[in-house]
């Protein structure tokens, strides 16, 4: 199981000023977070909750199905293109990048055992997709379009240019080259899919974007480049079991929830950096992130009062940013708490060879790349802790699907925690909605004629 060590928020180790009495506060906070997280178990079926992301683990038939459809096509496809933004594609993108032999694409077909490349068009940048588009075989490439509202302009943007690329290529038997992953019933994407005759697969009621990588939208494309499900699905459940016990100090997702919010409200820490010593865990940052971002930032509370509320999420990498990042955090505002994560174990042991007799250099001879990388990572939150910097810290034994899930898992949980604690609705999104009837509006989609009016006039003033 991953772990997460709490000491370095202690003010025993970095002050009163800045850091917390954990042992006083996980006290006087023992039923606040009980009651929170037995209302979140007891919530978690009932519609309009947005909590089924708690039971995308228990979903055997989806994870059936995923698996089944995977292994009828590997044979068929050199690519996948997943065309998603957002909640679409950021847990995809965590969870293969932290799971896929590194450099995955490169590879060449017997060292990916004949499975197919992934590549993730997460934006709508016209150079960048043109560049992908002209190095896809378009048919030999499975696209896997994953919109849960079905008319998100990128992403159905996106689609039609492929599609109709696919279909000029291959006639009518385009359609066997389309996975689309949306809602059940409603939307723009669900339509066509049923009159094209699309395989389709659902993004669950009350499973919103940022928290739908466990559904569909998460797994197939990664079983459809032959990364195990189950051992993914093991961990959702055994994170789950553990993160069901209300007492906080047996709970790290209520722990890590409590800290954010006491280091902001009480101790003005309002920036959390995301902070992974693995690169195969670099893009679990960036799906923090939005998860993070999306769900606590809000304007209004869930009782309807003005609040602007909301931790802002950063993302570094171990070691990298130490030589960007790291000096504004040991010496800048002290207003951020640093999540460190981990690896116990990793999958390769990379030996520094004893070739150079400098003093300056010779203590690195003999020693292994691994143990620089942990160094470091021990290093840097030591200094943190001099400088009087609040820092978490969590240990993955290692990078593999049982615990990136847990660990995915254990930040959902954590957030919505959070949410409670923050007294906002986690699961909303209006901020995001503004700027796409914006969008909707300036590009002439019909029905928002009015909002086209408003933007233009907002515009001119600019
Ligand atoms: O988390 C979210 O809700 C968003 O990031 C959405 O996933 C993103 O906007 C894409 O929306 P949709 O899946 O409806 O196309």
């Amino acid at each position: 199981m991953i772990e997460l060590c709490c000491r370095n928020v202690d003010a025993k180790i970095i002050g009163h000023e800045n850091g917390l009495e954990l042992e006083k506060e996980f006290a006087a906070y023992k039923d606040t977070i009980a009651s929170i997280i037995a209302s979140l178990n007891q919530r978690k079926d009932k519609p309009g909750q947005w909590l089924q992301w708690m039971n995308l683990g228990y979903n055997e038939e989806t994870i059936w199905y995923v698996k089944e459809y995977a292994s009828m096509v590997k044979d068929r496809f050199e690519n996948i293109l997943v065309l998603g933004i957002g909640g679409s594609a950021l847990g995809g993108v965590a969870l293969s990048e932290a799971l896929l032999k590194p450099y995955w694409n490169l590879l060449s077909d017997e060292q990916r055992e004949g499975l197919p490349k992934i590549f993730f068009l997460d934006n709508i940048d016209p150079d960048t997709m043109s560049g992908l588009l002209d190095i896809l075989d378009l048919k030999k490439t499975l696209v896997n379009v994953i919109t849960k509202s079905g008319s998100t302009a990128e992403i159905m943007s996106q689609f039609m240019i492929v599609k109709d690329r696919l279909e000029k290529e291959l006639g009518d038997n385009y359609r066997y080259n389309v996975v689309a992953t949306t809602d059940k019933r409603t939307g723009i994407l669900r339509q066509i899919a049923e009159q094209e005759g699309y395989k389709t697969f659902v993004v669950p009621d009350d499973v919103g974007g940022r928290f739908s990588v466990f559904s569909a939208v998460g797994l197939l494309p990664l079983a459809l480049v032959g990364i195990e499900i189950d051992p993914i699905v093991k961990g959702i459940k055994d994170m789950d079991l553990a993160l069901k016990n209300t007492d906080i100090n047996e709970n790290i997702a209520a722990q890590n929830a409590l800290i954010h919010y006491l280091l902001d409200v009480k101790k003005g820490k309002n920036l959390s950096v995301m902070m992974p010593y693995s690169s195969r865990l670099k893009y679990v940052s960036d799906w923090y992130v939005q998860l993070w971002a999306e769900s606590l930032g809000k304007n209004k509370d869930i009782d309807g009062n003005d609040v602007n509320i909301g931790p802002t999420p950063i993302k570094a990498l171990g070691v990298t940013d130490q030589h960007s990042q790291i000096q504004l955090y040991n010496e800048g505002p002290n207003n951020k708490v640093i999540n460190f994560i981990r690896v116990k174990e990793f999958d390769n042991t990379l030996e520094i060879p004893n070739i150079f007799e400098y003093t300056g250099l010779n203590y690195l001879g003999g020693k292994t790349i691994n143990q620089l990388l942990n160094a470091e990572a021990d290093s840097t939150r030591v200094a943190l802790a001099d400088y009087q910097r609040p820092t978490v810290t969590i240990t993955l034994p290692k990078v593999d699907g049982y615990n990136v899930a847990q660990l995915l898992y254990m930040f959902e949980v954590q957030t919505a925690i959070a949410g409670e604690l923050y007294g906002i609705n986690t699961f909303n999104q209006p901020g995001v909605e503004q700027a796409k009837n914006y969008t909707y509006a300036l590009m002439g989609r019909a029905g928002y004629e009015d909002s086209a009016r408003v933007l233009q006039e907002k515009m001119g003033s600019v």
